[in-house]
């Protein structure tokens, strides 16, 4: 693909604001291409981020067709930086784009379209433990239509925020809540798209598990609202007896976690056994209190892995093991990390290194 550049290298080293926080910083560039039916992808360009142009009628305005992916760039030791599983998440981004009647996008222009964006802004990658750039490409519907059809006319852009661990406290455990009165998804609706109208649903939850003290929300299934699904917007893993992860099997309505993936993938090099199922939450609450599941954590790009102290459930506050090392949830966070921010070997062929131009370096 040819990729129309307008971007400054920066004038000296990227100054980075601390706390960074996570998504609230952002870089000066973005990558944006067009489609529509005549032409299919084109105009590939980078140039300084600014606010969208969109028609007020846009149908991503109105009946909300769009799709996003989060992925990350990582500072190597050696001072090279890095993409993690990046074509992950670009065959997740087609199959959320088949979901949503949208255009599918090469998987090598997905991934092109990063790594030279992430080359231009390469300066904020940041080197801080923890710390990294999150990469968020979108594609929305751009033709104005009231019409309650699939658009003809999409955007795709990339923005990069150099950020944080998504929860303040990094690798600290968090308390969530299951949801009773709210589901996320439900089977052959959207649950496995990675679509803004999921996370719009889910807002209201969040705040209700919040106001009760709780950071996340503890999805169960749509259907007999006993399965456990999710935890907030990750994945959910449940530690048994300190040698074995068990998640809930992918049901239709759960989000093909790239975290996830790689933990299933990793586990069993540490030793550690793997299963997915089906989860009731009964059982595994009941097998939290007698000990038999002695860790539980969320798993999910931004925040990696992160440990569970507490399971709210019908206003009974469930303690989990683990405190105050979370021993199994740490081995996998420090394994998956090593391979990230390549200060381990990566035996799996997960990572990218990034092509800096010389003109980005800072
Ligand atoms: N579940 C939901 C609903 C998500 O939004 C995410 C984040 O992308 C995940 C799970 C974790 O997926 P990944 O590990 O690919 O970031
Ligand atoms: C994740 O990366 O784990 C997410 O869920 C991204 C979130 C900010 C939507």
């Amino acid at each position: 693909m040819e990729i129309r550049i307008h971007a400054e290298p920066p004038r000296g080293p990227v100054q980075l604001p601390e706390p960074l926080g996570f998504g609230r910083v952002f870089t000066p560039h973005m990558f944006t291409e067009h489609w529509d039916e005549a032409r299919g992808w084109h105009d590939a360009a980078i140039g300084p981020r600014q606010p969208l142009v969109l028609d007020a009628s846009a149908q991503v305005l109105h009946a909300g067709q769009a799709i996003f992916e989060g992925t990350k760039a990582y500072r190597r030791p050696d001072g090279r930086v890095q993409l993690f599983r990046p074509e992950a998440n670009a065959a997740r981004f087609n199959r959320s784009a088949s979901r949503m009647g949208m255009p599918e996008l090469p998987v090598e222009r997905f991934v092109e379209a990063i790594e030279a964006l992430v080359g231009v802004d390469a300066g904020w990658v940041p080197s801080a433990e923890g710390a990294s750039l999150y990469v968020r490409p979108v594609m929305v519907a751009t033709e104005p239509t009231f019409e309650v059809r699939a658009a003809r006319s999409f955007l795709h852009y990339v923005i990069l925020s150099p950020s944080g661990p998504y929860f303040s406290g990094g690798f600290q455990p968090v308390g969530v809540r299951v949801a009773e009165e709210h589901i996320r998804a439900a089977p052959r609706g959207t649950g496995e798209a990675k679509t803004p109208g999921n996370y719009a649903a889910s807002l209201a939850a969040i705040e209700a598990a919040r106001a009760g003290g709780y950071q996340q929300v503890l999805w169960l299934d749509a259907v007999e609202r006993r399965y456990v699904e999710e935890a907030g917007a990750m994945n959910v893993a449940f530690v048994v007896e300190g040698r074995e992860i068990v998640t809930p099997a992918l049901s239709g309505s759960i989000l093909h976690g790239i975290t996830r993936d790689s933990v299933l993938r990793l586990a069993p090099d540490l030793g550690l056994g793997v299963r997915e199922e089906r989860l009731d939450i009964e059982a595994v609450l009941a097998d939290v209190k007698r000990a038999r599941i002695t860790e539980v954590f969320c798993m999910g790009t931004a925040a990696v892995i992160v440990p569970v102290n507490r399971i709210g459930h019908r206003g009974e506050d469930v303690a989990v093991g683990g405190a105050p090392d979370f021993p199994v949830a740490q081995r996998l966070y420090r394994a998956l990390t090593g391979i990230q921010t390549g200060r381990a070997p990566d035996p799996y062929g997960w990572t990218r290194v990034v092509t800096v131009p010389e003109r980005a370096e800072a």
